[in-house]
């Protein structure tokens, strides 16, 4: 059986898109506010546990030629968002990569994503961390 890491709600990956919008009835409102409130001139963005994508794809939907890099440490939330972004035309515009953010925050060598952003976004994440996290803002 595959690990379900914190923050993945459901055991069956197929099923959250439709699962969160049951228990947040204004799931998508909320990312929408999300979305709005990257700044315009944002080429490159990072999004700390994309799950299934549904944010990153609010954001390419409002900056196509923007550059998102989305961090989630479950392989199968970030297949099921790799699909979608690629179903949706995004997959030059959007890098997965397998991390818990955590762990980038306090050692972000260890990581081949740049350090470099000009815009963080999250939804429903990083609550799940118990330490505290420190990102630097240059
Ligand atoms: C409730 S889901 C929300 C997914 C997405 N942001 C959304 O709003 O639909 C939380 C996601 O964060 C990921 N996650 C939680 N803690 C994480 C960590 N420390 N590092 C990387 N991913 C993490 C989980 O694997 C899961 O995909």
């Amino acid at each position: 059986m595959q690990n379900v890491f914190p923050g993945e709600v459901f055991a069956n990956t197929a099923d959250f898109d439709t699962g969160i919008r049951q228990l947040l009835p204004r799931y998508d409102e909320m990312l929408e506010v999300i979305a709005r409130c990257v700044p315009s001139t944002s080429q490159r963005i990072l999004e700390l546990g994309c799950g299934t994508g549904e944010l990153s794809l609010k954001i390419l939907n409002r900056f196509p030629d923007a550059q998102v890099v989305a961090l989630d440490y479950s392989p199968r939330m970030l297949q099921f968002a790799q699909d979608k972004i690629t179903a949706a035309g995004y997959q030059q515009h959007w890098t997965g990569t397998q991390a818990d953010f955590g762990d980038w925050a306090d050692n972000p060598e260890k990581f081949d994503i740049g350090s470099e952003f000009d815009a963080c976004v999250s939804s429903l994440a990083i609550h799940h961390l118990q330490d505290e996290i420190e990102i630097k803002v240059i």
